[in-house]
């Protein structure tokens, strides 16, 4: 699938996708120890997360999961990391987002403007009809974040919480977050 890029792009950051030069930035993120206490673990060695890209890319090729590096639409630099994978076709076309992390450098809208371009390019461009995702329990400020853009908490084990999000409460909500999108 040829991705349209200049549709992802909101008033402050873009998405481009990651490639194997990403492997260090990405180590980087993932073994901050502020940014990683709810996120999985994954390798501090660049060149096992460089061979990780690799193997990501045959998948992107394939158009089973897009992973993107979020940038600073001022200046280019990368600013995060967000994934789109676990696709699934029933009972609905419903798609997984996550290794979503954001660091010092992020526009103070940078988290409001990822997640809507991750549903803006799943549902507008991949024609998705659901979002599945899965929070850490301890991670109170994502959880408040996902219900404030209206999730649906819809279950629960001891270490997660699951949230669905329709397409259509994207659309619903559009209109009032399209300033975010700028
Ligand atoms: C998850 C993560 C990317 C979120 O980014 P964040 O910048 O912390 O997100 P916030 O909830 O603070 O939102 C950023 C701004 O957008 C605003 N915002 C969030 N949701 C909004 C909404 N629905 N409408 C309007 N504004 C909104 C917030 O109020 C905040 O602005 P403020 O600083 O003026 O209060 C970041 O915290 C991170 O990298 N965490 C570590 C990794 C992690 O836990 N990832 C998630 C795994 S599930």
């Amino acid at each position: 699938m040829k991705i349209e890029f200049d549709q992802l792009r909101a008033g402050t950051v873009h998405f481009r996708l990651v490639e194997e030069e990403d492997a260090a930035f990405i180590c980087g993120l993932r073994n901050n120890p502020v940014l990683n206490k709810h996120i999985s673990q994954s390798s501090a060695v660049v060149d096992e997360q460089r061979a990780w890209i690799k193997t990501y890319k045959n998948r992107e090729n394939l158009g089973q999961e897009y992973y993107f590096i979020i940038c600073r639409n001022d200046n280019n630099l990368p600013v995060g990391t967000i994934r789109l994978y676990d696709f699934q076709h029933n009972p609905k076309k419903s798609f997984c987002w996550g290794s979503w992390i954001l660091n010092e450098n992020k526009p103070r809208f940078a988290a409001i403007e990822s997640a809507l371009l991750v549903y803006k390019f799943a549902f507008e461009q991949l024609k998705f009809e659901q979002s599945h995702f899965d929070v850490r329990k301890e991670n109170t400020g994502v959880h408040n974040f996902h219900m404030r853009l209206g999730a649906q908490h819809i279950d629960g084990n001891e270490l997660d919480n699951f949230y669905i999000y329709p397409s259509s409460k994207y659309y619903e909500i559009l209109n009032e977050y399209q300033k975010f999108l700028g």
